[in-house]
């Protein structure tokens, strides 16, 4: 026990500025991982300096990688990037404060109510975990979201926003500018504005990439304002950009108090020694625990409601920069973490009972905020509030899971601000890009997403081609007969669109047992 509370102690990292601690005693660790890692991290430490000095970071995609500027634009390779920053973030600022002010309206003159996000992936989960954690109450603009396209979760927004869809401002998030799922929610929205008698375009903002197909619909159809998404910044790291200092401006939330938080600890997880290094302590857990094989998954829980979105931003950021198949050298290596979590001490009545006992195949990342929040410190047993017991559960559960061979790092803040939720951001993009150093890949592009959409619109295009088959003839099809008439080689794909478009009563009837699909009979409706 003695030995566990001297590890503690000389592996305590604390921000004083920031209020930060972060206590990495409950990862079991050697002396030798130690020596082993520390010339590595060496190396990361190395090419995050190139990366921050403008180095070509993304090889793949030949780009820089920038979100680190964005909160010190001192630190940009040229003027015109450090100018593009700047005036961006007064462009944000002032066009917030018109609309939240009133002098801004909707083209009938009246103030913005609303907010309604249109995004998805890097553009939408930044903006979600920021206003759930610092949206004040009443916020000047309410925020809703449409982060995909379900028709259903669309008309749900609709039921809620009611009549105000006419104070509603129309943010639509997209960096390419061409994402689907943003686009459909777009024109769905536009419908609705259309059929209100509404002017879609005068209450339109767009956040996007310059010269983007949404970009120059802007343009052309006068949207209300737009916002650039630098090329150097990716959608996962984007919610320093425009993409999510935007929204929060227009929540109230203190956009400089975030900038401000991620800066500092952009300073400290620069220096050396690794040991005195938040991010490089992080990256330095991850690899030990894992085997720099990703073995283990980071289980993220918060014991602050505030903060039960942050393990759904990070899953992003982690497994979308990290999961890859190659390393920079081109050998296969099928990386990554597994992320995922919710809050304590909710988690602890649903599946903390596996950490426990169960498969042990994680790390646990808590994080502990000092100061309660909340106006209420009823005693609910005498001496004892329910913060105090929040942070109870907590120290209990770690010491319950160290006791079990099961490991934990613990952050702490002092609170839920735009300081500490900057911070947090800055603190784990840059673990991501040490982690990514470590195991020799590139954290900054996404090749493997492009295969599930490419597959998607082949099977869109076959729907098309099948609707106007089976509208052509009078008679029905069999499965495999239409199969055949489209020259596939097996039915199934045919089996999922053909019992989707029934369902809705598109245009196409099935007779027979949904169950065995080479008995149906396909025909028109
Ligand atoms: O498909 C993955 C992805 O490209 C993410 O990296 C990105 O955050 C998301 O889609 C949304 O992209 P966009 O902002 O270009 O619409």
């Amino acid at each position: 026990m003695q030995d566990l509370w001297q590890r503690y102690q000389s592996w305590l990292y604390h921000h004083p500025e920031l209020g930060f601690t972060l206590d990495i005693s409950r990862i079991r660790f050697s002396d030798s991982d130690v020596t082993a890692l520390t010339p590595k991290l060496g190396q990361a430490l190395l090419d995050m300096q190139a990366l921050v000095a403008g180095a070509i970071a993304n090889p793949d995609e030949q780009r820089m990688v920038g979100h680190y500027w964005l909160r010190d634009p001192q630190l940009a390779p040229t003027p015109d990037i450090r100018q593009a920053i700047e005036s961006t973030r007064e462009r944000i600022e002032d066009f917030a404060a018109q609309v939240r002010s009133g002098s801004l309206t909707t083209p009938r003159g009246e103030r913005f109510t609303d907010l309604l996000w249109l995004g998805i992936g890097g553009s939408a989960l930044g903006p979600q975990f920021v206003a759930e954690a610092l949206a004040p109450y009443p916020p000047p603009l309410r925020i809703w979201f449409i982060d995909n396209t379900d028709p259903d979760g669309m008309a749900r927004v609709k039921a809620q926003l009611g009549s105000r869809l006419a104070t509603t401002l129309v943010g639509v998030a997209s960096k390419s500018g061409g994402t689907p799922e943003t686009r459909n929610g777009m024109l769905e929205v536009r419908h609705w504005l259309t059929e209100a008698g509404l002017d879609f375009p005068g209450q339109a903002v767009a956040v996007t990439g310059e010269g983007s197909r949404l970009d120059r619909q802007a343009v052309a159809e006068n949207w209300l304002a737009r916002f650039p998404v630098f090329d150097w910044v990716g959608g996962r790291t984007s919610e320093l950009s425009a993409v999510g200092l935007l929204p929060a401006a227009l929540q109230g939330i203190d956009i400089q108090g975030m900038l401000s938080g991620a800066a500092l600890m952009d300073q400290a997880t620069m220096v050396e020694p690794w040991q005195r290094n938040p991010a490089m302590l992080l990256a330095f857990c991850w690899y030990v625990t894992g085997q720099g094989r990703g073995s283990k998954d980071m289980v993220v829980l918060p014991y602050k409601d505030r903060l039960q979105l942050f393990s759904r931003y990070l899953q992003q950021l982690v497994m979308e920069s990290l999961g890859k198949s190659h390393d920079l050298k081109g050998n296969l290596v099928h990386q990554g973490i597994a992320v995922y979590g919710n809050k304590g001490s909710t988690d602890q009545h649903a599946y903390v009972q596996q950490l426990r006992d169960g498969i042990n195949n994680f790390f646990v990342t808590f994080i502990e905020v000092l100061q309660d929040g909340g106006d209420s410190q009823l005693e609910v047993e005498p001496g004892i509030t329910s913060g105090d017991y929040l942070s109870g559960l907590l120290q209990g559960t770690r010491q319950a899971l160290y006791e079990n061979q099961r490991d934990s790092l613990t952050l702490t803040l002092p609170d839920v601000s735009p300081r500490s939720v900057g911070a947090l951001i800055a603190l784990y993009e840059r673990a991501v890009g040490f982690y990514a150093s470590l195991i020799g890949i590139n954290a900054y592009h996404q090749p493997g997403v492009e295969a599930g959409k490419k597959a998607a619109a082949s099977i869109l295009s076959l729907q098309t081609q099948a609707m106007h088959l089976i509208h052509s003839q009078a008679q029905p099809f069999t499965l495999e007969a239409l199969a055949e008439a489209l020259g596939l080689e097996q039915p199934e794909p045919l089996v999922w669109i053909l019992r989707h478009l029934a369902a809705n009563r598109r245009g196409i009837r099935i007779d027979g047992d949904w169950g065995i699909p080479s008995s149906w009979k396909i025909q028109r409706d």
